[in-house]
């Protein structure tokens, strides 16, 4: 019995051969594929989550906070003559070479330091000031070329010429208590800003370094268009002022978008440009502003941008 269902067994015909190469090929494939997208797909959603909750941090490299509380206390004679000549290059072309116009027509309306209060959420103080510098306050921009010396002389000059002289309901010699607790101390490594250079952004992430490699780069597309945008606002004259602003306001809050917008300048494309700035294309909200605009003006912020490319 045992000898005859080995035979059985033995002379049992073989299973017809059932493989298909190209199907397991196209299964393998999938799969390949369907496992990528899954773990590019976690890996920005988890980039994107770290990022909005500081996980992944932008660092200055190598510029360490300064003596914030020696800075703000010296208001001597040349620090304000410092101060003036900053003023005069950087500041006057928007709030006047008294503090109290608005040469470039901006809407809305540059801060007039002979009669005006603040109004960034930390008050007039020295350092609240500083922060207005460093991070830009509506429609001002930012001023990341401008050294800590620089930014304090700038303000010591405008508080200590005007505010203090004409406008002394809102002269703040020292910052708010809660304020003063978020000083930074000297030589603290740089803190989370608005002023990165490109050149200069390093990312330090307790996170994988694929991400943080990924996040930096990322991060420095989005300097580069916007240090693109500011510097052509500061190049602008007075009559381009108020569109290369809202340009370069643009660029920080839809770097994408202004991302496309800069290659459809370097690539001669100017059509293309205006549709995106101003065309129907995309979301409309922000880009109400420039599809208002004249032919003219936007032509105009075309070529200031493409000069400045
Ligand atoms: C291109 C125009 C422009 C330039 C250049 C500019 N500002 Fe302003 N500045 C503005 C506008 C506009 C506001 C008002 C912003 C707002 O109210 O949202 C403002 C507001 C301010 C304020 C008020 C902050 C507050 O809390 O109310 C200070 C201080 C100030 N600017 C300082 C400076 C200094 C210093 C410089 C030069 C280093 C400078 N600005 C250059 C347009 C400019």
């Amino acid at each position: 019995m045992s000898a005859a269902h080995d035979d059985i067994h033995a002379h049992a015909p073989e299973q017809p051969e059932v493989s298909h190469p190209l199907l397991w090929s196209v299964c393998i494939l999938s799969i390949a594929i369907f496992l990528a997208w899954l773990f590019f797909h976690f890996l920005f959603k988890g980039m994107h989550v770290a990022r909005h909750h500081g996980k992944i941090e932008i660092h200055q490299a190598g510029e360490a906070e300064p003596d914030h509380k020696a800075l703000m206390a010296n208001h001597s004679a040349e620090v304000v003559d410092q101060g003036a000549a900053v003023y005069n290059a950087k500041c006057a072309s928007c709030h006047g070479t008294q503090g109290n116009s608005n040469p470039s027509n901006l809407k809305p309306a540059p801060r007039n330091f002979h009669a005006d209060a603040w109004k960034n959420p930390n008050g007039g103080g020295p350092y609240a000031l500083y922060l207005v510098l460093k991070k830009g306050l509506g429609t001002m921009p930012a001023f990341p070329g401008l050294s800590a010396e620089d930014k304090y002389a700038v303000n010591h000059f405008i508080t200590e010429t005007w505010v203090k002289k004409v406008n002394n309901a809102h002269y703040v010699e020292l910052d708010r208590d809660d304020v003063q607790k978020t000083i930074p101390l000297p030589g603290a490594a740089g803190e989370h800003g608005g002023d990165h250079h490109p050149a200069q952004v390093e990312v330090k992430a307790p996170v994988l370094p694929l991400m943080a490699g990924i996040a930096k780069k990322e991060q420095q597309q989005i300097n580069i268009v916007q240090v693109w945008a500011e510097a052509a606002s500061a190049a602008a004259p007075a009559e381009r002022k108020q569109v290369a602003y809202r340009f370069a306001d643009l660029a920080k809050s839809e770097p994408g978008l202004a991302l496309a917008i800069k290659q459809t300048v370097m690539a001669n494309d100017q059509p293309r440009f205006t549709a995106l700035l101003a065309g129907s294309d995309g979301s409309g909200a922000v880009r109400s502003y420039f599809s208002l605009l004249s032919a003219d003006e936007l032509s105009g912020l075309y070529s200031l941008l493409k000069g400045g490319q």
